[in-house]
């Protein structure tokens, strides 16, 4: 029906996010019904809901805002299970990157897939996004490090976006590792083909933003500061992968940058942090990569108690977070980050869709997209307590379901 007609989601316990940035606080309605009209919630009550053309019955369960996944490199060929056993075996992951392979092998599979076989990839994975309650997602370029291969990437992320129910935000990340033709020259390598790829983006429309990997192995501060003053004079957002191994200034640069978010920080220092949350930066926090790769996690705990804006994403890719499950991102933010429930669906809805400016979803509350979950639990906090439990009974976009599975709880 979405924007035509209207649907009434009745009988659910609602939880939600508070409009106001800033706000960490959950509100749990029992009994409560939504209104969406013309794909917009029109509005939420308790008890009867009035008349309309469709009517969900949620039988007593949770309802929360869809999720909203802000960081992945979901569009690629090729998986790397090789190099999970050589980690396993103790080679670092950016040891084997310097020897050629980990991002880098991912780009020789990359560069040699056509545009229509990495659309259909990017479905696929679309699809077990939606079945996982996302529907909202950032997907990343930066597995193709030359010109055809970056650009056809992009392409096929919008590609696989169209008429797709998970909305797609694409991003340029050129400068994600130098690639073997330019081996020992980052700084040539971003001023001949990642500088100029990001006018050429930008005058295409073909994303929104540019990310860099800022970080030794990678790319230096002052190249990091190169990519993203480019894209800044381009006109488009700026996010940053920050601190991710080691500390290296990322977080420092986000906020001298502006950027709308640094993401990774496992290493950051606290004090950059800091210049971070005054310069209003989103910390995306991505705690499978902690998990995947053996390292510290993330100061989520502190960071929400110092005040800053943190959102939660997967990494999905191929090498360091090969997770697409959002559910089990949110059971880590709990378990080993320390973040509450509350928390950690705030992180993973409003503030996650906030990094990626879309300011229109992520609570259930009057103006706001029609955009929800209904789960197979009376509570939303089973998706952060039951580690590997499919708990997604129905996934609503702008009033039409777009997915539903018969699940019984156990
Ligand atoms: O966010 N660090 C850079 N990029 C990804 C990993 C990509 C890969 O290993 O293929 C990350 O961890
Ligand atoms: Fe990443």
């Amino acid at each position: 029906m979405g924007a035509e007609g209207s649907l009434v989601i009745e009988n659910v316990t609602l939880s939600t996010p508070l409009p106001e940035q800033g706000s960490w606080q959950v509100v749990t309605t029992p009994d409560a019904y939504v209104v969406i009209e013309g794909g917009i919630v029109s509005e939420v009550g308790k008890g009867t809901p009035p008349r309309a053309e469709s009517i969900l019955d949620g039988c007593g369960r949770a309802a929360i805002p869809a999720l909203c996944d802000p960081h992945t490199h979901a569009i690629f060929a090729g998986w790397r299970a090789r190099e999970f056993e050589m980690r396993l075996t103790g080679k670092g992951y950016k040891e084997i990157l310097a020897a050629g392979g980990g991002i880098l092998d991912t780009v020789r599979a990359t560069r040699e897939a056509s545009g229509d076989d990495l659309a259909r990839l990017l479905r696929r994975r679309l699809d077990a996004m939606l079945s996982r309650g996302v529907l909202t997602c950032e997907v990343k370029s930066g597995y193709g490090l030359d010109v055809d291969t970056e650009i056809r990437m992009l392409k096929a992320i919008s590609e696989a976006g169209k008429d797709h129910p998970v909305d797609v935000v694409s991003t340029f990340l050129g400068a994600h590792a130098v690639p073997g033709e330019w081996s020992g020259d980052g700084a040539g390598y971003i001023e001949e083909v990642v500088v100029p790829l990001i006018g050429e983006i930008a005058r295409r429309g073909l994303a929104e933003f540019v990310d860099v990997f800022c970080e030794p192995g990678a790319f230096s501060v002052a190249e990091s500061r190169r990519v993203l003053e480019a894209a800044t004079g381009a006109g488009l957002g700026l996010r940053i992968h920050a601190d991710e191994l080691e500390a290296s200034g990322g977080a420092a640069l986000a906020a001298e940058m502006g950027c709308a978010s640094a993401e990774h920080l496992l290493s950051a220092p606290p004090d950059q942090l800091l210049q971070m949350r005054d310069a209003d930066v989103t910390a995306v926090l991505l705690p499978g990569t902690a998990l995947v790769l053996g390292q510290p996690y993330a100061q989520g705990r502190w960071m929400v108690d110092q005040g800053m804006s943190v959102a939660l994403g997967s990494d999905f890719n191929p090498g360091s977070s090969p997770i697409i499950d959002m559910g089990l991102i949110m059971v880590l933010a709990c378990l080993q980050m320390k973040m509450t429930p509350a928390e950690v669906l705030v992180a993973a809805t409003r503030n996650a869709a906030m990094s990626l400016g879309r300011r229109d979803r992520g609570v259930v509350a009057p103006g706001y997209r029609g955009d929800l979950v209904i789960l197979d639990a009376p509570q939303y906090t089973h998706l952060m307590y039951r580690p590997g439990a499919r708990l997604v009974s129905s996934v609503i976009s702008a009033g039409d379901v777009v997915f539903s599975e018969d699940i019984t709880d156990l």
